[in-house]
């Protein structure tokens, strides 16, 4: 058989709801200034950027603006953010940058310190640019 086969280049976002409560959906923070347009359920993102990975190796780390662009969409300023498996820490670093609580579990050792190193240096960036007056933010 072929070892050719189609590069792995999308994923898949699930969003659901308990039957009857009530969701945040920040559709004007996320769609085009432009008024006729309408928020695609495609989102066209590059894969995760070198200057993502300067604490360490996740075979399967995902780009923060994928992250951030859900975490916006979804949620409001001081809610509070879960993720159970939550690998080199991505949805944490932009919960901390938007303003959100976090909660996130990690089986791997590895990858658990990983994720604390990206989150407390994504928390001293959000000290140091509330220090400076948001030169750093
Ligand atoms: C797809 S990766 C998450 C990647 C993450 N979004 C990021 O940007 O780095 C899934 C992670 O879940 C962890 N995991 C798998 N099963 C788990 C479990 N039962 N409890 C906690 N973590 C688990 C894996 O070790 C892996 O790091």
């Amino acid at each position: 058989m072929s070892q050719l086969a189609w590069t792995h280049a999308h994923e898949s976002l699930l969003w659901t709801g308990k039957r009857g409560s009530h969701h945040t959906f920040n559709y004007d923070l996320i769609n085009s200034r432009n008024p006729k347009a309408q928020v695609s359920s495609v989102w066209s993102i590059p894969s995760v950027p070198q200057t993502e990975k300067l604490y360490g190796y996740h075979p399967t780390q995902k780009p923060l603006r994928l992250v951030r662009r859900a975490i916006v969409a979804s949620s409001r300023e001081g809610d509070l953010i879960f993720d159970p498996f939550c690998g080199s820490g991505t949805t944490g670093v932009a919960a901390k940058e938007l303003g959100r609580f976090f909660v996130g579990v990690e089986k791997e050792q590895e990858y658990a310190e990983l994720a604390a190193r990206r989150i407390g240096a994504a928390v001293r960036g959000g000290v140091l640019g509330e220090l400076s007056g948001g030169e750093n933010a």
